[in-house]
């Protein structure tokens, strides 16, 4: 295991990578809503360094909402066929609109005109007003680029948590929990 819990994420996302995944980058953010419900979903991570953890949303979203609200999520990674799994407990903070406005730009603008048209989770009445939606989204930006809805961008997850699990014979398997203390990672191993 590497000293810092990201240099050995890394190493392991650079093995996923290579396993020929679908959405190798994909994970389950997990908040609590304000009557303490837990609430999950999928995202991907699109950026991760000494930082944290960098995904991108709707900040009128529910997770955004809650994200807010509590500063805190819980990451969950499943790599299965590996026999991988990496949960971070972190803390959730909006990124910079630089660094936001950064990665729009690469998006494909079909994906751009989307984030206009969806008021993420928002109750619709039904399929056509997302498509209607969409059409008027397309026809007002006809001829030029999508500009960056201030509702859209990043949220970075600081950890303080990293637990690496590796599946070993007899549910013998490693569990390998990095956690912050005062600025350093201890590294301990926990039963399975
Ligand atoms: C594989 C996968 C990747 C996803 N990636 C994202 C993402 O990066 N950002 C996002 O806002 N939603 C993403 N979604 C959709 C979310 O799971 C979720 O439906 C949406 O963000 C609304 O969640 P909320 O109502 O809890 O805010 C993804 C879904 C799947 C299945």
């Amino acid at each position: 295991m590497a000293d810092d819990p990201i240099v050995q994420f890394q190493r392991w996302f650079a093995e996923v990578e290579e396993a020929g995944y679908w959405e190798p980058n994909a994970f389950v953010v997990s908040t609590v809503t304000s009557d303490g419900w837990p609430s999950a979903r999928n995202v991907l991570l699109k950026m991760v360094d000494e930082d944290g953890f960098v995904f991108f949303t709707n900040y009128t979203s529910d997770k955004a909402d809650e994200l807010d609200a509590t500063g805190r999520a819980a990451l969950t990674f499943s790599w299965t066929e590996l026999r991988r799994q990496v949960r971070v407990t972190g803390s959730a903070e909006r990124i910079g609109t630089d660094e936001s406005e950064a990665y729009w730009s690469t998006r494909p603008r079909g994906s751009q005109i989307g984030a206009w048209a969806s008021d993420q989770s928002a109750v619709v009445d039904d399929r056509s007003v997302l498509d209607a939606a969409y059409t008027a989204e397309e026809d007002r930006w006809a001829g030029g680029g999508v500009e960056r809805p201030d509702y859209w961008g990043g949220f970075r997850i600081r950890p303080h948590l990293v637990e690496f699990w590796q599946g070993r014979p007899n549910r013998l398997h490693d569990r390998l929990r990095y956690r912050s203390d005062g600025g350093a990672w201890i590294l301990e191993r926990r039963a399975p």
